[in-house]
Parts: C-alpha cells; sequence; structure tokens
C-alpha cells in the first residue's frame, strides 16, 4: 500500500469485500450481439439476467453508470470502447473512474487481466482526473476519495507508484497556477511561489526583477512588463545532478495575463487570457519533478513573466526594442508579446550552450485554427522535434509536427530594426510565422559556432486550456499539458550519450 496526495493506493489479487460507501467498477464493451459485462471473477448477483442497455449502461469510454451493490455498496459500470492505444485508454479510463467517483470514500477496480503496466497507467490516470480546483469556492464539495484498489496479480513496486504521485502532483499544481486568476497570480508572485516551492529540492532559483531585466538587457521582457503596475520577472531555475551528460534548456511562456496590451484584444477574445502563463507552469513543475526523482540530465529553467497591460508606460506599436542577444525587434503588434519574452529566454538560455532547446508558449490563436484545442503545434530542428516526439507518444499527449517555412521569413523585415514581431495584416500561417520569429533568438553551438543550438518550439494555444466539458483525466480549464511529456523527455536524456 502507498499513499499518494492523501490517496491510499493498493494493488491486490483478493477482490475486497463490498461495504457501504465504496464503489466496485467493471467493465463494459459492446460484442455484436449485446453490451459484455468484463470484471475480474466477482459475484455480482445483482446483474444475473439483466438487460444492461435498459438499465442506461453504455459501452463508450465516457460513459459511468452507478447501480446498487449488495451491502449497501454500489458499482460501477464504466465503458471500455474506445480508439485509443491500450496505455492512453487506461490512463483515460483512469480519469474517468476518478470523475464519476470523487465522493466515494473506497474505489474497487475490478477488471480482469491487468498486467502490470495497465495497473499503472489506470493509477495514473485515475490520480490526474482526481483534480479539482475550488479555492475560490465557498461551498466547494471537497474530494472523499481515501482508498484505491486495483485489483490484479501483478508486481507494483513502490517506486513505480511514488513516481506516479510525484507526476502527478506536479500536475496538479502546474494546473492550479494556470487556473489562479490573475488578480492573484502576476509575476511576482510567482517569482515568491516558485522560490518557496524549490526549498529542500536540490534546485537553485536566480531571479530578475525590473530593474535587472533593463540592465541585463532583457528588453523584451522589459518592454511587455512596461504597462503593468506589476513589473515583470525573469526566473532562471537550475537542476544540475551529478553525472549528467545531457543539458536541456526549458524556456516558457509566463504572461500572467494578456490583454493584448496597447493592441488592446476585443473582449470576448480577452477571457482566457490567465491561461497565457501555461508555458511557465510547466517549465517550472517538469524541472521540481525530474528534481525529486533524480532524474540524470541536467535541466535549466528560464521562466519569462509579464502582464500584457495597456497604459501610458506600455510599449506601442512601432517601438524599437532590444534584446537580450543584441537583435533589436520592431513591435508592430504589441498582442505579439509572447515572441518578445521568448526572445529574452532563449537568447539567455543559448548563453549556456544546452545541447537541446525547447520552449513551450501558448504562442498563437492560429495553432487553435490549425491543430484545434487539444493539439499542440511542434515545430523546429528535425533531431529536437523527433526528441519531442519521442516523449509525446509516450504520455499520449498529442503534438502534431508544422513546418517553418523559409519564404514566410521576410514577411518580419522591418524598415528599420532587424525584425519585426508581426506583418500587420497577414493571417497565413500565424503559428509558423511565430516559430520562424523565435528561430532568430536560439544561438550557436559552443562546438560549431555556425551551427544553431537543437531547439524545437511548442505551441499549447490549444490544450492548455480545456474551455468545454471534462473528458477523461482532463478537467475543464487547465490542464496541465506538456508536463508528463517533459518529464519523460528528460528521463530519456539521461539514457543518451
Ligand atoms: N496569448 C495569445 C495567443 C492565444 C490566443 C493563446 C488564443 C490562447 C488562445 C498571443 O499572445 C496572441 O495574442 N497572439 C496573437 C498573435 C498575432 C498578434 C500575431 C494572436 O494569436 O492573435
Ligand atoms: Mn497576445
Ligand atoms: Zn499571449
Amino acid at each position: 500500500m502507498v499513499i499518494m496526495n492523501n490517496l491510499k493506493v493498493q494493488v491486490t489479487a483478493k477482490i475486497p469485500t463490498t461495504k457501504q460507501g465504496s464503489v466496485i467498477i467493471c467493465g463494459i464493451s459492446k460484442t455484436p450481439k449485446e453490451l459484455a459485462l468484463i470484471s475480474a471473477d466477482l459475484n455480482l448477483g445483482v446483474l444475473t439476467g439483466q438487460k444492461l442497455e435498459l438499465l442506461g449502461v453504455k459501452a463508450n469510454l465516457e460513459s459511468l453508470t452507478l447501480i446498487p451493490g449488495p451491502l449497501g455498496s454500489v458499482i460501477g459500470l464504466v465503458g471500455l470502447d474506445a480508439d485509443l492505444a491500450p496505455e492512453d485508454k487506461l490512463r483515460q479510463l483512469g480519469g474517468v473512474i476518478a470523475r464519476g467517483c470523487k465522493e466515494f470514500s473506497e474505489v474497487v477496480i475490478a477488471l480482469p487481466d491487468l498486467d502490470g503496466t495497465a495497473v499503472l497507467n489506470l493509477i495514473e490516470g485515475f490520480s490526474l482526473g482526481l483534480y479539482d480546483y475550488t479555492p475560490y469556492k465557498s461551498d466547494a464539495a471537497k474530494t472523499m476519495v481515501k482508498k484505491l484498489t486495483v485489483v490484479s496479480s501483478a508486481k507494483v513496486t513502490a517506486a513505480a507508484l511514488t513516481e506516479i504521485q510525484l507526476v502527478c502532483q506536479a500536475v496538479h499544481v502546474a494546473r492550479d497556477l494556470v487556473n489562479q486568476p490573475a488578480n492573484d497570480l502576476y509575476p511576482a508572485s510567482f517569482e515568491a511561489h516558485a522560490k518557496k516551492s524549490v526549498k529542500g529540492l536540490p534546485l537553485s532559483i536566480e531571479t530578475w526583477d525590473e530593474k535587472a531585466l533593463v540592465k541585463g538587457g532583457f528588453g523584451g521582457i522589459a518592454a511587455v512588463g512596461a504597462g503593468s503596475s506589476r513589473p515583470p520577472r525573469l526566473i532562471k531555475i537550475c537542476y544540475a545532478p551529478r553525472g549528467a551528460k545531457k543539458h536541456l534548456a526549458l524556456v516558457g511562456k509566463g504572461i500572467t495575463f494578456d490583454t493584448g496590451g496597447l493592441s488592446l484584444k476585443p473582449a470576448e477574445s480577452m477571457v482566457g487570457m490567465k491561461y497565457d502563463m501555461t508555458g511557465a507552469a510547466t517549465v517550472l513543475q517538469s524541472v521540481i519533478a525530474v528534481a525529486q526523482l533524480g532524474v540524470k540530465t541536467k535541466v535549466t529553467g528560464w521562466i519569462c513573466l509579464a502582464e500584457n497591460m495597456p497604459s501610458g508606460t506600455a510599449t506601442r506599436p512601432n517601438d524599437v526594442i532590444k534584446a537580450r542577444n543584441g537583435k533589436t525587434i520592431e513591435v508592430l503588434n504589441t498582442d505579439a508579446e509572447g515572441r518578445l519574452v521568448l526572445a529574452d529566454g532563449l537568447s539567455a538560455a543559448s548563453e549556456e550552450h544546452p545541447d537541446l532547446i525547447v520552449d513551450i508558449a501558448t504562442l498563437t490563436g492560429a495553432a487553435t485554427i490549425a491543430l484545434g484545442n487539444r493539439t499542440a503545434g511542434l515545430m523546429g530542428d528535425d533531431d529536437a522535434v523527433e526528441l519531442v516526439k519521442g516523449a509525446a507518444s509516450e504520455t499520449a499527449e498529442p503534438v502534431w509536427h508544422m513546418p517553418l517555412p523559409q519564404e514566410l521569413r521576410p514577411l518580419l523585415n522591418s524598415d528599420i530594426a532587424d525584425i519585426a514581431n508581426v506583418k500587420i495584416g497577414n493571417r497565413a500561417g500565424g503559428m509558423l510565422i511565430g516559430g520562424l520569429f523565435l528561430r532568430e533568438f536560439v544561438g550557436f553551438e559552443k562546438k560549431n559556432p555556425s551551427k544553431r543550438i537543437s531547439w524545437a518550439h511548442l505551441d499549447i494555444a490549444g490544450p492548455s486550456d480545456n474551455s468545454s466539458g471534462p473528458y477523461g483525466f482532463t478537467p475543464k480549464g487547465a490542464t496541465g499539458t506538456m508536463v508528463r511529456t517533459m518529464v519523460v523527455l528528460i528521463k530519456q536524456l539521461a539514457s543518451k550519450v
């Protein structure tokens, strides 16, 4: 038995006795003839001879039907049918069960023939699905479930369960940060949170305030933060374990609220812009998770925080600013602010010559037009893209490789500066132009100063926020996207020489 975030988790071959307050989960699958009950070897007398269809039972993955069971217990009939890879299906299934059974004190999952991997995937999905964001609700229902029992004869190690616990906790905190409204989460409060959360961990943290940013030549972060009464910050968080062979830099967009600045967004498009710091939360939580796990990869996180507000001190369209790498940028649209803060983050990350740079940003609305709300756009160098794709296929977080067409680059030519941040009036290929802009701030290898450091860019504007209903293990609101993928990427880098 392992305790995960107040949840006791037990894997046992013996089916526990049913009791009041517990729910026992069995599966439902559609056969050509009828709905079939798929369960461990249980005595489900109450279901004998019942036509499940008549009880409203369905076989699709999102469906969970609760019916009275013996001795005051409840039986949960969960649909198993979905067109998903087996690992992902079990994680999503775990999430469906968690969301539907939060208020029971014990959940028993009694599906047949679960091997070790299946058990771990179910537990991971269940933990991810248990999330609720309630600090601002005065009458929040408390999540009650205290114990999860998975029926299986597989041997599951305590270490494997602890790893799931740490990673799920990292995802939960990322969701918390993103869900927190921008009146309470702003650059300085994010900084305070980050400093507190690295205490006791093998992490070092360095921060720049608004004065240090100007002094240090971080003209992008300073310019985006210039309009707000709540000044910008840059956080560098470093995990450098002994014996690490590879060094990854993670750069996160942390716009704690994006009004668009003087290029103000229309009212409807502004709603949801508290999510514009998802990249920052992802970077912080990925670094914390791998430090807790002791993964042997050096990781430096660069968290670029600013609030994009219009005011008398705000950056204007046509202003020219200078990024940390010395390139000048003409700001033609203050709403294309993510690329300005990332220009500094990518430049600073490059100064340390890491083996790989990955940036994570809710960069463009165009990403959602191209790929919808669940798939992240992935751009960059082929080798870096392959690494991120490999990690994402393990977590089943959807990513799609998009091109960086060279012919679009001249659209960013400026009349007076090295580069402009947008092409006014151009709507074609918005996500790709964002990627092309960022590439200009990726530095060169130390060994080979004519070769750019290997780099990948994740545009997570779609998957960062789930504004429709919950599904699988994904709640409404902040999803915590890409934390798990970054953790897997960092683990995979540890085994590369
Ligand atoms: N934060 C937005 C991108 C965004 C839009 C994220 C919708 C999530 C949902 C970004 O800063 C932005 O405003 N981008 C502009 C870029 C444009 C001015 C080139 C956009 O997408 O309209
Ligand atoms: Mn914007
Ligand atoms: Zn933005």
